[in-house]
């Protein structure tokens, strides 16, 4: 897919708009969809087409849009041109030019237009040739956009904006999508001829075509698929971009043999890596790098995020996983919680409302109900009965309780770490352990008597005069 070394391809972006319909803090290419921002999006397909450059012109908010691509695409070949007044989409494409050399061939996309294919742009590429390459788009309604006017023959003449289209042109549905390429010597000519004499008083991209007309310029058009052209105005757009995408991601991993019970409620926001017969119930949500052994069946409104699963591990619904690693074999919830740097082995049983953190977890161990599991290593074999707790935190430091083999930790016990309980020990119900407790003994701790009041009665209650 890459182009040839003597045309090398300068990819601009234009992203200097407010995105005012937003309403957000957020510059508008910032938004995401699928978890990255609309901005990366472009940046990774120009990538992708093997660009020697990527111009971003930028203006509102554009600090925080350069600290997000420092930060998570240093290696990309970025250069930033800012627009400091929105004049049009030609100024902005001036204000990246300098940067470009002749030889080069520009490719223009938009910020906000994030679900352009490599696939369509790599044709547009190839049949623009030396010429200019035009990308549109036939909708039903094309208000809004710009309509490609054509000649008898089906040449194409020009690009006549909406407000200022006759009501016969406002009749086209072929409209122009804004992605467009041409040789950058000829881009900069034109440029410097075009003005601002319209409706909105703004220098015009879509003005080269007429131009490129006048020049005897080749001009090649390619159809879009309609979706990979959606812009994102405001968030109900963004919403139906994102349930576009998630229904194409979907696809593709359904075809690569990934079980989803219902790509309507599938989404997945970063990357998975998945083994055979992996199947994802309704509602799962999946973030940043997750893989997924084979057999691994996750359960409906469960949330995963930057995890490995290994083989033949359930997690039943309504979990939040987080940066950790699981084992084989394990069984997962449902409404458990696993956060960073929890490590289990295979064969561990994590139940409900069971909290583990920064914990290793050894082979065959089991949590099964309501325990908070933090700052711990514990050994394989273990059972850690219902409403354990690990008291890792004394208020100021965090302190580890360590668990070695075969013990058996009863009910309802609070671990005052730091502590220890040896190997195959026992820890009776209700105990409080302040103390290292050896191995192989029973140790508890509560009070020492239970006594019983033998005709003890209940307090009653009063009678209220209103009815309940
Ligand atoms: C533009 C096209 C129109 C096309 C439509 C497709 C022009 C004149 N019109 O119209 O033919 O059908 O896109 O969506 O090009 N931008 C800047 N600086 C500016 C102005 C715009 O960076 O000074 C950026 C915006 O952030 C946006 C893109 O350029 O990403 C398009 O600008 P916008 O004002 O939305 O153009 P439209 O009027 O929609
Ligand atoms: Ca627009």
């Amino acid at each position: 897919m890459n182009k040839p070394a003597n045309d090398p391809l300068h990819v601009i972006v234009l992203a200097a708009g407010q995105g005012t319909r937003m309403k957000s803090a957020l510059p508008k290419v910032l938004h995401a969809v699928g978890g990255k921002p609309m901005l990366a999006h472009l940046v990774d397909c120009a990538s992708a087409l093997g660009a020697a450059a990527i111009h971003v012109v930028y203006g509102h908010g554009g600090e925080a849009v350069r600290a997000w691509f420092d930060a998570q695409r240093a290696d990309a070949p970025l250069h930033w041109a800012h627009q400091a007044q929105q004049l049009g989409t030609a100024h902005a494409v001036q204000q990246a030019l300098p940067a470009v050399p002749d030889a080069a061939r520009v490719l223009i996309l938009y910020g906000d237009v994030p679900l352009i294919g490599s696939a369509t742009l790599q044709s547009l590429l190839d049949a623009a040739a030396d010429g200019l390459g035009l990308l549109t788009v036939t909708l039903d309604d094309a208000s809004g956009y710009g309509r490609i006017v054509r000649d008898a023959a089906g040449r194409v003449r020009g690009i006549v904006e909406e407000k200022d289209a006759s009501a016969l042109q406002r009749g086209i549905r072929e409209a122009n999508t804004g992605v467009m390429t041409a040789p950058a010597a000829k881009m900069r000519g034109w440029l410097a001829a075009v003005g601002n004499g319209n409706a909105n008083g703004e220098y015009y991209l879509t003005d080269v075509v007429a131009l490129a007309v006048a020049g005897k310029t080749a001009i090649a058009t390619v159809s879009a698929p309609p979706q990979e052209v959606e812009g994102a105005n405001d968030r109900l757009q963004l919403a139906q971009l994102e349930r576009h995408f998630q229904r194409r991601q979907a696809a593709a991993l359904m075809r690569e043999g990934l079980g989803i019970s219902d790509p309507q409620r599938f989404d997945l926001r970063g990357r998975l890596r998945f083994g055979r017969d992996v199947q994802i119930d309704v509602g799962v949500v999946i973030e940043g790098e997750v893989e997924l052994g084979d057999g691994v069946v996750v359960g409906p409104y469960t949330v995963l995020r930057n995890l490995r699963v290994g083989a033949g591990t359930r997690i039943e619904s309504h979990c939040v996983l987080e940066q950790a690693q699981l084992g084989a074999d394990c069984r997962i919830g449902p409404y458990a919680r696993i956060r960073p740097q929890a490590e289990l082995a295979d064969g561990v049983h994590i139940g409900n409302f069971v909290e583990v953190k920064k914990s290793r977890i050894g082979r065959g161990s089991k949590a099964n109900h309501l325990s908070y599991i933090g700052d711990a290593e514990i050994g394989s074999g273990v059972n850690v009965g219902a409403g354990t707790i690990t008291c890792n935190y004394d208020g100021a430091n965090k302190h580890k309780t360590v668990i070695e083999d075969g013990v058996f930790i009863g009910s309802d016990t609070a671990l005052v770490a730091p502590v220890r309980v040896g190997r195959n020990a026992t820890i009776g119900a209700g105990s409080v352990i302040t103390k290292d407790a050896p191995a192989d003994a029973l140790t508890l701790s509560r009070a020492r008597e239970q006594k019983s009041f033998a005709g003890w009665q209940r307090p009653a209650k009063r009678t209220v005069k209103s009815e309940e």
